[in-house]
């Protein structure tokens, strides 16, 4: 199985910049990257931040752009999102019984877990009581299949202080949700706009740029200075190659990656 992960695309008004560059345009590209290369790829998921202000416009743009895409696609909320926006333009986006955007999807390969971490007011990620609940249910339902999960806010510390300011609060009850659980083989989130991969209770997990502009390696920053750091590194797309006992993910930048052939000696 491959599944293509996409995230932060931060989409705002047609003709507008985002930290001087201009999301539409990258994410037209990315998009025309994947189709090119990857036409062949099950799913594509976006993991969140898929607007800049939960802007019903960018919505709208979105909606269009995922037309270039020949697969089907995932989309999941993150801290930048607008809940209600975003389900007025996709219509037919799955809820949960509380209106949560979170589901489950069952594949060749296992059961993709979609978790919806956006709350109102905050760009720390929640996983309150009710979201709990529907999590418990899914791994219980799923025990006897791989699972993989994908949502937008890390349930951890990736060292970066300005990310870890705004990751997933309440991660104690969910990491114990995980740890109940043998199956779970891989985690893919966005948020942090920078490619990460290692291992968390065991599990495995994977992260990428966002489609626009990045969060830069500032290992030692203080998080409380009142300034938040971006910076123009390239983005990129990931690649995830499934099977039944190896998950691979290829990290893809597209706005330079045309190969140049020229003639040895
Ligand atoms: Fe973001």
């Amino acid at each position: 199985m491959k599944v293509i992960h996409v995230t932060d695309t931060h989409l705002v008004a047609a003709g507008e910049k985002l930290q001087g560059l201009d999301p539409l345009e990258r994410l037209r590209l990315c998009f025309k990257d994947i189709a090119t290369h990857h036409s062949d790829a099950d799913l594509c998921v976006l993991t969140g931040d898929l607007s800049d202000c939960g802007q019903t416009e960018a919505y709208i743009l979105l909606k269009n752009l995922l037309t270039a895409l020949p697969m089907n696609t995932s989309l999941l909320l993150g801290n930048h999102d607008h809940r209600q926006r975003f389900c007025d333009v996709f219509i037919d986006t799955p809820r949960d019984s509380h209106g949560f955007v979170q589901w489950s999807q069952t594949t060749s390969e296992g059961v993709l877990l979609f978790l919806d971490t956006n709350e109102p007011g905050t760009d720390e990620g929640v996983y309150c009581k009710q979201r709990h609940e529907w999590l418990r249910g899914q791994l219980a339902k799923y025990n006897d299949k791989p699972v993989y999960l994908f949502m937008h806010h890390p349930p951890f510390d990736i060292g970066i202080p300005d990310m870890d300011a705004l990751r997933l609060r309440d991660c104690e009850t969910f990491a114990q949700t995980l740890a109940s659980h043998s199956n779970i083989r891989h985690l893919f989130f966005g948020h942090v706009h920078r490619p990460i991969s290692g291992q968390w209770q065991g599990i495995s997990f994977s992260a990428l740029h966002g489609t626009n502009h990045q969060v830069p390696l500032l290992l030692n920053k203080d998080p409380d200075n009142g300034l938040f750091a971006y910076c123009q590194e390239d983005p990129s797309y990931g690649i995830a190659l499934i099977s039944n006992d190896t998950t691979t993910v290829h990290l893809q930048p597209f706005l330079h990656r045309q190969p140049v052939y020229y003639k040895r000696g």
